[in-house]
């Protein structure tokens, strides 16, 4: 079957069920996209996803072949608008049926634009009080280095304090030793250093016998500490931070349980302090920030959007999928940003 009829049975399909049962308008409001429809259209697809047919999912089934299509697709179709609505269709059914599990992958100099932006904030802080910088989910440390890197190198007269936080003693421990493989890491299972260059690579790391070892003016300032930032009781173990980093574990956790934890991450943000978090639900985050009235930061938003391709590539076919920014919709800035400030003046 042609990709283009492929898109329009499946939208008819799921738009003449759902109309049919009064579920949803026959015509979403612009901008608006399946993964927005909430309610009985919500467990129209979760049907969907967890319908077995002989022990088998139809659905898995029809996905494997899709993803296969989708793959051999020209870059240039796949822009386009019925490309895009197919997709989030796709995304949508993904999220509903894929079981999550939470990874230690992770990079140095994983979103350059994010990086630039934070190094921005960075540099309006106020001298003589030190900046106060918490990395949640910081695996094996390679996140917490880069930015430690990147602000001391912007700004060498600002004092930094970086908290590394971790549910996993294991990754901790790799962290706080400071020493990669110049390949693939164990436990992260990356090319930790691929989106770094090779001046950067030398002006990071000292180079050993065993690897690459970050350097002392980097490390310095930075703590390693065990915790669950599930726990409600997280603002009362570690305080309170200027900027605080969350990426790329929420959209491992189931999303009610994700919700709840970013509610508790932004407890530890300082008031009119900066919230990073990107790695997580869209329709959650937008949720989250709109009942809680966070400003997104819109400087560099198409360039951090596009900047970690490792979420942009897996769209529509992994959970943790990052779909195409969409501009139209009325909710953009809110939707797309992954830096928000909290409480406070700008
Ligand atoms: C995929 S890695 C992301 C690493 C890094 N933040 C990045 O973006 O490259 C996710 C990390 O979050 C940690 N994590 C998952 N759930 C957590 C929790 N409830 N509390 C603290 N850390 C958690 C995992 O142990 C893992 O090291």
């Amino acid at each position: 079957m042609y990709p283009d009829a492929l898109v329009r049975l499946t939208e008819d399909v799921l738009d003449r069920s759902a109309a049919r049962a009064s579920l949803i308008p026959s015509a979403a409001p612009a901008g608006v996209g399946p993964s927005k429809l909430k309610g009985v259209s919500a467990g129209l697809v979760a049907r969907t996803a967890n319908l077995r047919i002989l022990g088998k999912s139809p659905l898995g089934i029809y996905l494997r072949i899709a993803e296969g299509v989708w793959d051999a697709l020209p870059a240039s179709l796949k822009g386009l608008p019925p490309a895009i609505a197919y997709g989030r269709l796709m995304h949508a059914l993904v999220r509903s049926s894929g079981q999550r599990q939470q990874y230690f992958g992770t990079f140095f100099v994983r979103n350059r634009p994010q990086l630039q932006l934070i190094c921005r904030l960075a540099g309006e802080h106020p001298r003589g009080a030190p900046l106060r910088v918490a990395v949640l989910g910081c695996s094996i440390g390679a996140e917490a280095y880069s930015l430690a890197w990147a602000i001391r190198s912007a700004a060498p007269d600002l004092s930094l304090r970086i908290d590394g936080v971790d549910i996993s003693p294991e990754v901790l421990e790799v962290a706080r030793e400071g020493l990669y493989p110049i390949g693939v890491a164990e436990l992260a299972n990356e090319p930790l250093c691929e989106r770094l260059t090779r001046e950067e690579i030398e002006h990071i790391f000292e180079t050993e016998p065993r690897g690459l070892r970050v350097r002392p003016w980097i490390r310095e300032g930075i703590r390693w500490q065990v915790g669950d930032l599930r726990d409600p009781a997280i603002g009362d173990v570690f305080g309170r931070y200027d900027v605080v980093v969350a990426n790329d574990f929420l959209c491992h956790m189931d999303p009610a349980e994700a919700g709840a934890c970013l509610r508790n991450i932004a407890r530890l943000v300082a008031e009119g302090g900066h919230l990073v978090v990107s790695g997580v639900d869209l329709d959650m985050r937008t949720d989250v920030a709109a009942d809680l009235g966070w400003k997104p930061v819109t400087d560099l938003i198409e360039e951090i959007h596009e900047g970690d391709r490792s979420l942009r590539r897996s769209w529509p076919w992994r959970y943790w999928g990052l779909e195409p920014l969409d501009s139209g919709r009325h909710d953009w800035s809110l939707r797309y940003a992954s830096v928000f400030q909290l409480g406070g003046a700008s």
